[in-house]
């Protein structure tokens, strides 16, 4: 079954699990990792580090195979597809990472790089090409004379909006945000949060948000799924997860954020 039914999920993750072995020892990275993400929602993953979240992620993209379970995203089972196949699905899911400068090209202008998965991935002029690089400037709030400048030549925050219009270059279904905002200052994190709930509202993406910091996970998802060592140890709503926390671990993190933390005025 490549089609997704009408009615299922963007992201179903089954079972999932990952030993990673090294002289000797292992690491449990996912046990057991299960979870869903309709179209147009957020889902958060949030837990301590090492906790496997990113290896999830990693997982769902295709770029880590499980030894057991599978995931399916628009329909289709992400490790049993053909070379070419995982080529087409990967158009559909798209990733920005923490790193504003590291995952840049830094030889090219921004308007190469967020050109170049349209180069790669949808058949589109030349010209065409470049009036639809302006547009998703526009849309990220980076400005001409921004386009034709280096990485190195911007602010993080700056680099964050290449990031994400490079990722919305090829029209995504899916994005996976890992860490995305980590690296920025709390006011310029705000700004790329707002611009990020905005995109999802208009063009209906399906976020799978990582983030360690529990605020940002309230802010910005529908949906929470608590990791520890590897596993989910709860799974809830965004409402439900704050107001009646029930697994100890969440129980713990909840009670390590600072208190202000937890208001939307700190993140708006
Ligand atoms: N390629 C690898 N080889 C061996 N062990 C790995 C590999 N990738 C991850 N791990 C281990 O798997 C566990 C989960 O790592 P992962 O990167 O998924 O955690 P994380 O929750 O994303 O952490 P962080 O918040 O620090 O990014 C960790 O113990 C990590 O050391
Ligand atoms: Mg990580």
């Amino acid at each position: 079954m490549t089609e997704q039914t009408p009615s299922e999920p963007i992201i179903v993750a089954d079972d999932l699990q990952l030993v990673f072995r090294r002289r000797g020892s292992h690491t449990l990275a996912m046990d057991h990792v299960s979870f869903r993400v309709e179209r147009g929602r957020t889902l958060a993953l949030v837990g301590q580090s090492g906790s496997g979240k990113s290896t999830t992620a990693r997982t769902v993209l295709g770029l880590q195979r499980p030894d057991g379970g599978r995931v399916r995203v628009c329909g289709e089972d992400v490790h049993a597809l053909s070379k070419d196949a995982l080529r087409r699905l990967r158009r559909r899911m798209q990733v920005v990472l923490q790193d504003p400068f590291g995952q840049l090209n830094r030889r090219q202008r921004v308007s190469q790089i967020i050109e170049a998965p349209m180069v790669a991935h949808v058949y589109l002029s030349p010209r065409e090409r470049k009036v639809r690089v302006r547009e998703l400037g526009d849309a990220v709030g980076l400005t001409a004379r921004q386009l034709d400048r280096r990485p190195h030549e911007l602010s993080g925050g700056q680099c964050q909006r290449v990031a994400i219009a490079r990722a919305l270059a090829v029209q995504p279904d899916v994005v996976v945000l890992d860490e995305a905002v980590s690296a920025l200052d709390v006011s310029v994190r705000a700004q790329i949060l707002n611009l990020l709930s905005s995109l999802q509202g208009e063009l209906g993406l399906t976020y799978l948000f990582i983030t360690h910091d529990l605020a940002v996970a309230r802010y910005m998802a529908h949906d929470l799924a608590v990791m520890s060592e590897g596993r989910i140890v709860e799974i809830a709503g965004r409402e439900e997860l704050f107001r009646n926390p029930r697994h100890p671990y969440t129980q713990e993190l909840l009670a390590a954020i600072p208190r202000g933390d937890l208001t939307k005025g700190e993140i708006e």
